[in-house]
């Protein structure tokens, strides 16, 4: 007992003597925006001592353009979500000063595009029946989701609330609908997501239930840009040059001890520091590519590999000309296969990339994995087959293919996380809590907002304010809320 509270105050000494002296020293895994958020918040209170360790060769991570079609398209992020509620997004802010070009997305008439599996439109009734019944089911889940305590014992799955309406979608229509109100969103299946965490959303019920999608060439990745720029040098044409960004470095081993951290990258690089700053993917954290030395402990692993990282993709197709329908009321149209999420949901970019006849299909979890493995070509044939089913024999055969593959990706291993059922509250915030020097941050550690751009944004303060409370006042203990607290 003596002893452990001899090394705590010794501990604490040293914090404070770092405080004092030029400000410690801290590495930041990932220039995400999580990872860039976090160094910018380190940076604006004096703690600027700072390199960011970077895989790839670029700054942004999961928010990336790539050229396509000769137009550039979002292979990751691409929506603004959550916009005109009672709070405001603070992307939503950055996305208005930086002029990025948007466009709301409207969803309200899926009843009137919805194509049958054998061809065909539905009835707008039919559909819009279905509609009804999935939004009733949703408000029981909710107000039962309220009822539940904040421990997370009593948590069930989306599917175990729809079954408790006695109402669990099986016809290809009803899958659809059900397909774009939860998969679409979370990019697993009502059957695996959290109830209790999940609905109501915070993202919605706080920022507002609309999303903007981006369709800016300059790509979302200037949100990232935007908050680097300013902390970070950057030379005359926007390019950054500041020694402390360094690219093209994988990090693969974190040695933490009381004394600091060094960390280690596959070039044979050694970079030593007072803390470190992880901001990789959950999906990162849960595969072998960071080794810990010594291991986390169990409690944090625990938790790491309870949470879920999903697999959303986005997969974008261009045609000699369009041949779907255009107008008003046309953007999104959903595909009712017998195969739940089997080329489900669709989207055509009339406003947003005018005269590229590109359309979008999302798959996600399941198909994305048998997609990823699949040459592009069986991809494209088997979009062409769906598009056939609802548009006839006679439309062009596509040109030109984009499969993003961020499973397969060691450095993301997935899209988001995803909330599942099983995890509650406490070990949830695991997942951020500190160990010794090492801290951490990303999309899966944010408090309320796990999954989103704003979530990654938001979690890079909060993390760096855990961190700099630590070095100016020496409180360097981070208390999980405990399991059974009622908030
Ligand atoms: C396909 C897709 C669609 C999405 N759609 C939306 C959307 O429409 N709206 C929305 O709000 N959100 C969306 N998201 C989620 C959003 O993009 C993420 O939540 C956010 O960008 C995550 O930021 P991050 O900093 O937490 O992680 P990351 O962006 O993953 O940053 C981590 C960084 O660490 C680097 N890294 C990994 N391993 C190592 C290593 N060993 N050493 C050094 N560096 C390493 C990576 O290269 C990366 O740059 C989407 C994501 C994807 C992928
Ligand atoms: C489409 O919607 C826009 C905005 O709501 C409106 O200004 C326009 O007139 C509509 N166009 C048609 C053809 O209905
Ligand atoms: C809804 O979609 C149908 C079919 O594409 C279209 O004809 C109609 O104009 C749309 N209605 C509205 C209100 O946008």
């Amino acid at each position: 007992m003596e002893a452990i509270l001899f090394t705590t105050v010794l501990l604490l000494a040293s914090h404070v003597l770092l405080a004092a002296a030029a400000g410690p020293s801290v590495i930041v895994v990932g220039a995400g925006f999580s990872g860039i958020s976090a160094a910018k918040t380190l940076s604006d209170a004096g703690i600027t001592n700072i390199v960011i360790l970077e895989a790839t060769n670029r700054i942004g991570g999961r928010i990336c353009k790539v050229a396509f079609a000769g137009i550039n398209v979002e292979k990751g992020a691409n929506w603004v979500e959550g916009v005109n509620g009672n709070a405001v997004n603070p992307i939503w802010t950055f996305s208005n000063q930086l002029g990025l070009r948007k466009f709301r997305s409207d969803y309200s008439n899926l009843s009137s595009n919805t194509y049958k599996e054998e061809g065909g439109l539905y009835g707008a009734a039919e559909i819009q029946s279905v509609i009804d019944t999935g939004d009733e089911v949703y408000d029981a889940g909710e107000k039962y989701s309220k009822s539940l305590s904040n421990s997370g014992f009593g948590d069930i799955s989306i599917l175990a609330s729809q079954r408790l309406q006695n109402h669990a979608p099986s016809s290809p229509a009803e899958m659809v609908v059900d397909y774009y109100n939860f998969d679409y969103e979370f990019a697993e299946p009502p059957r695996v997501t959290s109830l209790q965490n999940t609905v109501p959303l915070p993202t919605f019920a706080n920022f507002g239930e609309d999303v903007y999608f981006v369709a800016d060439q300059r790509g979302y990745e200037t949100v990232v840009h935007n908050v680097a720029n300013q902390f970070l040098k950057t030379s005359k044409d926007g390019t950054i040059v500041d020694p402390r960004l360094i690219l093209n470095k994988v990090v693969r081993v974190i040695e933490h001890s009381p004394g600091g951290v060094t960390v280690k990258t596959e070039d044979g690089a050694v970079y030593k520091a007072d803390y470190v700053i992880v901001s990789v993917s959950l999906g990162v954290l849960q595969s072998k590519l960071i080794e810990f030395v010594p291991r986390l402990p169990e409690w944090k692993i625990l938790a790491i590999y309870e949470f879920d990282m999903a697999i959303y993709t986005k997969i974008f197709i261009k045609f000699p000309y369009s041949f779907w329908p255009t107008g008003n009321g046309t953007q999104f149209f959903l595909y009712a296969s017998e195969r739940r999420g089997y080329y489900s949901i669709w989207q055509h970019f009339e406003r947003e990339y005018p005269g590229a006849h590109v359309l979008l299909v999302t798959v996600t979890d399941d198909e994305s994995r048998r997609i990823e493995q699949q040459p592009d070509s069986a991809t494209k044939a088997e979009a062409m087959e769906v598009l056939r089913a609802m548009f006839g024999k006679n439309i062009p055969e596509a040109t030109d293919i984009f499969v993003p593959r961020w499973w397969s990706d060691r450095l993301y291993k997935g899209t988001f996380s995803n909330w599942p059922i099983g995890v509650n509250r406490y070990e949830y915030d695991q997942i951020r809590a500190p160990v010794g020097r090492i801290y951490f941050t990303g999309e899966h550690t944010s408090e309320h907002y796990n999954g989103y751009v704003h979530g990654a944004y938001l979690a890079g303060i909060d993390s760096a304010n855990i961190l700099i409370r630590c070095v100016k006042t020496g409180n360097c203990k981070y208390i999980v809320k405990a399991k059974d607290a009622d908030d």
